[in-house]
């Protein structure tokens, strides 16, 4: 007889997530290398480098157990210390890994809903509980702060997710805010900036490194556009970096993804001219979508969520026009797909298909 898993493992539900899944695209009749992706909210422009010069890095030997040329860059770039920094397989590895080093069963994690499934899918692995405190469409999916802090007080959780700005909903939360939520925990509060470099005016949130409970998450996948090729890191307290390499894989990231982070650090302007595109295409989706009936909800990130009254329908209709959306029930939000900034050539395609699904009837604008 196959032995059964932990009943942790029996229990979770996998993630649903955006991204390009050949398969499907096949039964759909889609070519997947020339479909147009809105559903998975990597950089517009393309990485920062020929991908060509990736392959100096050595395929035969072993990657450099602990990054340390990717770290120290890293440090000098947030003005840190090495021992500050630590580097993972994407950010999806690295918040598996703060939940294998420091949850157990029985303990909470407090997680700021609607968002990204992987902060409840790792807590839960790990047999803790999760409380979840989710944003009313009636505020916008604005948090409500206080209501934070309460449930804070009264579960002590060991990890507060804080998603920021958040995927799905754009939303991003002031330093003040922040500031009471890592005042109020008694453990880590993890702050994924998946999406912090596509965010106009953003605070420095490495100010409050200095609280010690802060775990800054950041993804060089979303940043540079590497999502074949995955790399992410964490800002924190030593004692937090030392304990994730002790929970991390050995070689946890390949070489070619190192020196990708080293190469995407040295072009400079990269990030700057990605916000530029990222505003352009955000404000051409959405003129057309307003033009077309539907109302794009407010966001600061590089994605929005728009309502669009039946989500997986919507999606299906635009997916047989070889576009993909992300439909947005996976988050309990049936009505809304979530759009990412794309070139601005294939946001106009999508407004063209768009009008087209919508004078077949496939989805209802909310007006
Ligand atoms: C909020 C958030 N954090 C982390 C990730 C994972 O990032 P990576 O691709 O670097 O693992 C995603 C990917 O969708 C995300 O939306």
């Amino acid at each position: 007889m196959v032995p059964r898993p932990r009943p942790e493992v029996e229990a979770v539900d996998l993630c649903a997530h955006g991204g390009v899944r050949p398969a499907e695209l096949r039964s759909h009749g889609v070519d997947p290398d020339s479909v147009l992706d809105f559903s998975s909210n990597t950089n517009p422009l393309g990485p920062p480098f020929d991908p060509a010069e990736l392959l100096a890095a050595s395929v035969e030997r072993y990657p450099d157990p602990s990054a340390e040329e990717l770290r120290y860059a890293l440090a000098r770039v947030h003005s840190v210390t090495p021992e500050h920094v630590f580097a993972g397989n994407g950010a999806a590895e690295l918040i598996r890994l703060l939940a294998i080093a420091y949850l157990a069963p029985g303990d909470r994690a407090l997680v700021l809903e609607p968002t990204f499934g992987e902060y409840a899918l790792s807590c839960r692995l790990m047999g803790a509980t999760v409380v979840a405190c989710r944003a009313a469409a009636e505020r916008g999916f604005a948090p409500d702060v206080g209501e934070v802090l309460a449930l804070i007080g009264r579960h002590r959780p060991r990890l507060v997710f804080v998603c920021q700005p958040n995927n799905p909903t754009g939303h991003y939360l002031d330093r003040n805010e922040v500031s009471a939520i890592l005042e109020a925990a008694p453990g880590l509060v993890v702050l994924d900036e998946a999406y912090v470099n596509f965010v106009e005016d953003a605070w420095p949130s490495t100010s409050l490194l200095p609280a010690g409970n802060l775990v800054i998450l950041r993804s060089m996948t979303k940043d540079c556009a590497l999502a074949g090729l995955r790399l992410g890191y964490v800002l924190a307290a030593p004692e937090v970096v030392r304990a994730l390499a002790r929970a991390a894989p050995p070689w946890n990231v390949n070489a070619l993804a190192q020196r990708a982070g080293v190469l995407a650090l040295k072009n400079a302007g990269y990030l700057e001219r990605s916000r530029r595109l990222v505003r352009e295409a955000l404000g051409l989706l959405r003129e057309g979508l307003e033009t077309l009936g539907l109302r794009p909800l407010p966001s600061r990130a590089n994605f929005f969520l728009v309502e669009v009254g039946d989500g997986r329908g919507f999606r299906e209709a635009l997916l047989r026009r070889g576009i993909l959306v992300r439909d947005c029930a996976s988050f309990g939000l049936p009505s809304y797909v979530r759009l990412a900034a794309r070139p601005v050539e294939e946001c106009r395609r999508l407004l063209a298909a768009v009008a087209g699904v919508l004078r077949g009837g496939a989805a209802s604008p909310v007006r």
